[in-house]
């Protein structure tokens, strides 16, 4: 096993990817803790996140993520489901490679549209245009998300094919390392 990543999957992506959904799935399969990084903020300020976003300003919640993000790295054996955003910070992203595998996932803006459009709880979607919005955000963030160690497509909505994938990169590592 590699010490210095406490044997943490770290996943990371844009809204609608399948974050939560693959974290959960792996975290029942390997038996490791499904952590919320989300979840950790709002039950912080006992808030929803849009609540957080209207009241006190996207900044003051990239704060409590990245102290959130600070703790939660210090604990082993999890599998850690992160922001679309946390990666926009790169003392954020230096935390998440140092003490974790940190996967992104990647799917078609036009599937991010049709899965985000179900759900109002983000308030970065909540605009008259969401599609030019995701598309808008996709291309701003490329280069931040293109920092994770590995990257698997989750366009088709397979979540047992991306947790095998997700297995795989976990199984190579600790053989090169
Ligand atoms: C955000 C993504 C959201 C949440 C917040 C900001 C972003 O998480 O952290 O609304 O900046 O992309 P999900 O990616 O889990 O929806």
């Amino acid at each position: 096993m590699n010490n210095k990543k406490l044997n943490n999957i770290v996943l990371v992506g844009f809204m609608g990817t399948g974050k939560s959904t693959i974290a959960k799935a792996l975290a029942g399969k390997t038996g490791k803790q499904y952590i919320s990084i989300d979840g950790l903020i709002e039950d912080r300020e006992q808030q929803k996140i849009s609540d957080i976003f209207k009241e006190k300003g996207e900044p003051y919640f990239r704060k409590v993520e990245k102290q959130i993000v600070k703790e939660v790295m210090t604990a082993k054996d999890q599998i850690v489901d992160a922001g679309g955003g946390v990666v926009l910070d790169s003392e954020n992203v230096d935390v998440l490679k140092k003490n974790g595998t940190v996967v992104c996932l990647w799917s078609d803006p036009g599937v991010i549209l049709e899965r985000t459009e179900k759900y109002s709880h983000r308030p970065l979607l909540a605009v008259s245009d969401p599609e030019s919005r995701i598309k808008e955000l996709l291309d701003q963030r490329r280069s931040f998300y293109e920092k994770a160690d590995f990257h698997v497509d989750t366009t088709d909505g397979n979540i047992d094919r991306a947790v095998r994938e997700i297995e795989k990169i976990k199984e190579y590592e600790q053989k090169v390392t």
